[in-house]
C-alpha cells in the first residue's frame, strides 16, 4: 500500500529532502512511498499538523521555521528532541505522531564516518549558540562526550544553552577573541554559525591561525561546500569536512525511523551534491 511523507517548512522550494528521499524509496523498490514538500506558514501549521494526521502521511520532517513550535503539537516528544526543544522529524506510531530531533544523531554518526575516532575523549569546541549548535551540542554530551566549549558572539546566548542542557557536562563559554586565542586546545572545532553560507562566501567566523595542524574542522553549511574557514583550515594542515554529512545522515535517521530499513548513504549524497550541483535526479 502506499504512504505518504513530506517536509513542512516555509520557504520549503530549496529543500532537498524531497528528492533525497524519493530516490531512497526508488531505491529499495518502494514504489508507493512518495515525499512531497509542503509550504506551511506560521499560521497555518496547527491545521498542517491536523490536515496531514487525517490524511494518515506516516512521517514527516519539520524545518526552519517550525522545529520549535510544532513541539505542543505533537502527540509525544522523544526524550533527546524534548531537552532540545525541537523537532525535525516525526514519526506515525500506533497513530500518534512522535517527534524527534534527528539532526545532532545525523552530525555525530556523520562526523564518526567522517574522522573515524572516538569522540569521547576528544576536546571540542563548537562556534555558535543558536538551533544547530543546541541540538549538535546536546546530543555530543548525550553521547558521552567529556570535554564541549562553546564560544559565540552573544555570551549570555551560550550560558544559556549550556544551563540548559539537562545532561552532566563541564563546559565552558568563550568570547570569540577567547576562542581564537584558545583555538590550539581543541582536537574538534564545529562551525554551526551561518557566517560564509552563500552569497557571502567570503566571511569567517574566526580566525585559525592558532590552530594544530591536526585538527579536525567542521563547518556545517554545505552551500558552498568549502566554505572560506574550510579552506583556511586545509592550509593550515587541518582536516576537514562540510554539513553535508550532517544532512544526509539526519535525512537517513528520520528514513530509517519511518520505513525500518537503512537507505544508501552513498547513493543519497550522491543524488544530494547532482541536485546541488543543478543536474537532475534520476
Ligand atoms: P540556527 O538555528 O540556524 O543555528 P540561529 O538560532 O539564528 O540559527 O543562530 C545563529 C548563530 O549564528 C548564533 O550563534 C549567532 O550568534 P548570536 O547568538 O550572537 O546571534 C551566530 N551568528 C549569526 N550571524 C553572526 C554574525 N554576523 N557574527 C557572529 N555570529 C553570528
Amino acid at each position: 500500500m502506499g504512504k505518504l511523507f513530506g517536509v513542512i517548512g516555509d520557504p520549503i522550494a530549496h529543500s532537498m529532502s524531497p528528492v533525497m528521499h524519493n530516490d531512497a524509496f526508488c531505491d529499495l523498490h518502494l514504489d508507493h512511498h512518495h515525499y512531497f514538500p509542503f509550504h506551511i506558514t506560521n499560521d497555518q501549521l496547527e491545521d498542517a499538523v491536523k490536515g496531514m494526521n487525517a490524511l494518515g502521511i506516516e512521517g514527516f520532517n519539520v524545518t526552519i521555521p517550525h522545529k520549535v513550535k510544532i513541539l505542543p503539537l505533537l502527540d509525544d516528544i522523544d526524550p533527546l528532541a524534548k531537552a532540545i526543544g525541537a523537532v525535525n522529524t516525526v514519526v506515525r506510531e500506533n497513530d500518534n505522531f512522535v517527534g524527534y530531533n534527528t539532526d545532532g544523531l545525523g552530525f555525530i554518526r556523520s562526523l564518526k564516518e567522517e574522522w573515524k575516532k572516538s569522540l569521547v575523549n576528544e576536546k571540542v569546541l563548537i562556534i555558535g549558540a543558536g538551533g544547530a549548535s543546541k541540538a549538535i551540542y546536546f546530543s555530543l554530551i548525550h553521547d558521552g562526550v567529556q570535554s564541549v566549549d562553546i564560544c559565540n558572539r552573544t555570551i549570555e546566548r551560550a550560558r544559556q544553552l549550556i544551563d540548559g542542557c539537562p545532561y552532566p557536562s563541564q563546559s565552558n563559554i568563550l568570547t570569540m577573541g577567547e576562542a581564537e586565542e584558545m583555538l590550539g586546545d581543541y582536537s574538534l572545532i564545529i562551525q554551526t554559525t551561518s557566517i560564509g553560507m552563500s552569497p557571502h562566501v567570503m566571511d569567517t567566523p574566526i580566525s585559525l591561525k592558532n590552530i594544530k595542524p591536526n585538527t579536525h574542522i567542521v563547518d556545517i553549511i554545505y552551500n558552498p561546500f568549502e566554505t572560506a574557514l574550510l579552506k583556511e583550515a586545509k592550509q593550515r594542515g587541518a582536516t576537514t569536512s562540510n554539513g553535508l554529512g550532517m544532512f544526509i545522515y539526519q535525512g537517513a535517521i528520520a528514513f530509517e525511523k519511518w520505513t525500518g530499513i537503512t537507505p544508501n548513504i552513498e547513493r543519497m549524497k550522491k543524488i544530494v551534491m547532482n541536485h546541488l550541483g543543478g543536474s537532475t535526479p534520476c
